[in-house]
């Protein structure tokens, strides 16, 4: 079977973003690949996190994971820290990526573009180092990663390509995989955004944990524009992205959507979508408050403890492998 691997940051509960963008799509993917999905900790203090807030949100997005249908049995999840070769590995390929590379990523570059250079945080500038030793440790075929992660993912390609040529094959370059559904989720407040869990204004984003009000409040402020017509283009970002989502969780074709709108005002059609999701999202809220109970919390920990056990078996000699080709002692 190929090879999928992809980690999320627990910088925040999970959004619908998440959800439509990659949580759907790895649920329908997980009988067809070996998948291994992470809790990417290391990554998320590139911004200072609340520890105690933190702690949860680590333990709360592997419970998300789980109730958004992420199969335990079937797929390996782990939190990052716990395997520690990832913090290795992204040291030694400090050693292969050049100031120049990191310094044009358009993610770094977007993150400081108001802030002194004296404030720039140096994890922030390594942090595509940081992912390029998470992929490259377990040689996977594929990586689904959104439009904002495809150029850490040719980074990615790129030291490992550089550190085969030097010290021959060892890691196996990936691809990005392009998922048949996933659909890029924006801002509800600015639809030229990306939605984030991290986005200051909540009426920007819908959490997988927002009460059936709240979802169909936000969708009611979402920003749109005054053309009053519900019709997929580009002029309309706000409508456009949600017929995208009312698409996602409806599996409805949007000419379809279009067609159930004719003539309805946005307040109709913002309350049907704030509808769709909040049902969708009850399934999924659920099996979260299931998981989320004390007597759950052991399951929950022998699903991240074994998934570091399994995670490791590959990542311990990868890395060994890796000491001895630069001529480490072991
Ligand atoms: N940088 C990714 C994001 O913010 C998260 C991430 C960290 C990741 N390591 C990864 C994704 C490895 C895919 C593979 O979305």
């Amino acid at each position: 079977m190929k090879k999928i691997l992809s980690g999320i940051q627990p910088s925040g509960i999970l959004t619908l973003g998440n959800y439509l963008g990659a949580l759907k799509n790895w649920v329908e993917i997980q009988n067809d690949y070996e998948c291994t999905y992470f809790v990417a900790d290391l990554h998320s203090i590139t911004v200072t996190q609340d520890p105690k807030t933190l702690h949860e949100n680590i333990k709360k997005v592997i419970m998300q994971y789980i109730a958004c249908g992420i199969d335990p049995e079937k797929n390996t999840i782990f939190i990052q820290s716990h395997v520690h070769e990832h913090a290795e590995l992204g040291w030694i390929l400090n050693n292969s990526a050049y100031m120049g590379e990191l310094q044009r990523m358009t993610q770094f570059k977007d993150k400081t573009a108001k802030q002194e250079n004296d404030s720039v945080k140096v994890g922030l500038f390594d942090y595509p180092v940081l992912m390029a030793a998470d992929i490259l440790l377990y040689d996977p075929d594929y990586v689904p990663v959104g439009e904002d992660q495809r150029q850490h993912l040719e980074i990615t390609r790129t030291l490992g390509r550089r550190f085969n040529s030097t010290y021959g094959e060892i890691f196996k370059i990936p691809d990005a995989y392009i998922s048949k559904s996933g659909a890029r989720i924006m801002s509800l407040q600015d639809p030229s955004k990306k939605m984030s869990k991290s986005d200051a204004n909540p009426n920007g984003f819908i959490s997988l944990l927002d009460s059936k009000d709240e979802i169909i409040k936000k969708f009611k402020r979402a920003v749109t524009d005054s053309e009053n017509v519900v019709k997929y283009t580009e002029n309309q970002p706000g409508i456009k992205n949600l017929i995208d989502i009312y698409a996602c969780v409806t599996d409805k074709k949007i000419e379809q959507i279009e067609a159930e709108f004719e003539g309805a005002g946005y307040g109709t059609f913002k309350t049907a979508v704030g509808e769709a999701v909040a049902d969708r999202l009850e399934q999924i809220q659920k099996k979260y408050n299931e998981l989320n109970k004390p007597e759950n919390e052991e399951f929950i920990q022998s699903i991240y403890t074994k998934g570091a056990e399994k995670a490791g078996k590959y990542a311990k000699p990868k890395l060994e492998q890796v000491y001895t080709a630069l001529g480490f002692v072991l």
